[in-house]
């Protein structure tokens, strides 16, 4: 009997979904597997829910944005009987390995299955986050920032046309990675992260000075920067099954904009790019990395190397143990904001 490979891809999309699946089903098939989708993420195994998947199917992945088998913040672990659904799932649909594509959420679930129940997973590392510790980068990043970019300069035309401040408000989650990049490739005057409290009066004189020589400025924030007292809206804090904050009212971009207007009297406008990142196709170097660790990982599962994560490191797909890419976030460090002091 064939061999099979169930495949889920959970939490947030990002370009490089399909791609990434394109490379699991194409070695696993030249391996000798079979391999089927799970729909929605860990929601598909607990339901015992599958979309199929082979060659002809995935074709056409590689420059297709969004993910072909669905996706959600399903946690198996929240749900009253979800893991023993999912143990008793994975038996009942005949599998014999399960490749997770996901970011510390997702991967988390299967850390915590491989490690509880000796559940045969391999990870694939996707966010356009860019936090899962372990691996150089995660596809879905490069294709967020090239958007957001592509928004920024968008943003500065319309903003030097009208001698205003711009403000973009870029996602991102817990970790500056997507709103530093966008700020560096954009040339902004300041950028804001959640790793580094906003020094209001140092982007105020920043901003007055960048706006006396040229007429006009732009901020790039994190939807999670911090601005002291303002930054949590005074509201009730809405959390994931995962329990992080849901950030999609929190207005960083109204709020910095706002407060830039009030303090330099400054026409000041502001735009939110939000989920126009996660979508589109993939660039070149997501389309190519997303391959990658997905052939990776269909090879970990031939080999038998379970609860390993496809990292890159360096310009190798490696297999580092999941549970140390997603103990901890992997946030700005110091030589990123040592050179976000220069820059900006
Ligand atoms: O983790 C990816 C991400 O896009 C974050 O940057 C953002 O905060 C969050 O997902 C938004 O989630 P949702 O799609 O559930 O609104």
């Amino acid at each position: 009997m064939t061999k099979r490979i169930g495949i889920l891809t959970g939490g947030g999309d990002c370009p490089g979904l399909n791609p990434a699946i394109k490379g699991v089903v194409y070695a696993a098939e030249k391996f000798g597997y079979e391999c089927v989708g799970l729909a929605e993420g860990w929601k598909g195994l607990i339901e015992g829910k599958t979309i199929k998947l082979n060659k002809k199917i995935s074709e056409y992945f590689t420059e297709q944005g969004g993910t072909y088998i669905g996706t959600s913040r399903t946690n198996p672990y929240k749900i009253e009987g979800g893991v023993k659904k999912c143990l008793k799932n994975f038996k009942k649909l005949k599998l014999s390995a399960l490749v997770v594509i996901g970011g510390e959420d997702t991967l988390g679930v299967a850390t915590k299955l491989y490690k509880d129940y000796k559940l045969p997973v391999v990870g694939v590392p996707k966010t356009m986050d860019n936090d899962l510790s372990v691996t150089d980068y995660t596809f879905g990043f490069d294709t967020a920032v090239t958007v957001a970019a592509d928004a920024a300069f968008r943003l500065k035309d319309t903003g030097k046309s009208h001698r205003r401040i711009m403000v973009l408000e870029v996602m991102g989650r817990h970790a500056g990675w997507v709103a530093l990049f966008t700020a560096i490739t954009s040339g902004a005057d300041f950028v804001c992260i959640p790793e580094k409290k906003i020094d209001v009066p140092k982007m105020m004189k920043k901003l007055k000075e960048s706006y006396k020589r040229k007429k006009f400025a732009f901020v790039v924030t994190s939807e999670a920067a911090e601005l002291g007292g303002l930054g949590k809206n005074g509201k009730k804090q809405e959390l994931d099954q995962f329990g992080h904050v849901i950030l999609k009212d929190r207005g960083m971009g109204a709020q910095i904009a706002s407060l830039i207007e009030k303090n330099s009297g400054i026409e000041t406008r502001f735009a939110v790019i939000g989920h126009i990142q996660r979508g589109g196709s993939p660039t070149v170097f997501d389309r190519i990395l997303s391959i990658r660790v997905g052939m990776q990982a269909a090879r970990f599962v031939h080999n038998g190397n379970f609860g390993k994560m496809a990292a890159l490191i360096g310009n190798e797909i490696k297999g580092v143990p999941l549970h140390k890419a997603t103990g901890k976030l992997k946030t700005v460090d110091k030589k990123w904001r040592d050179m976000m002091e220069i820059l900006f």
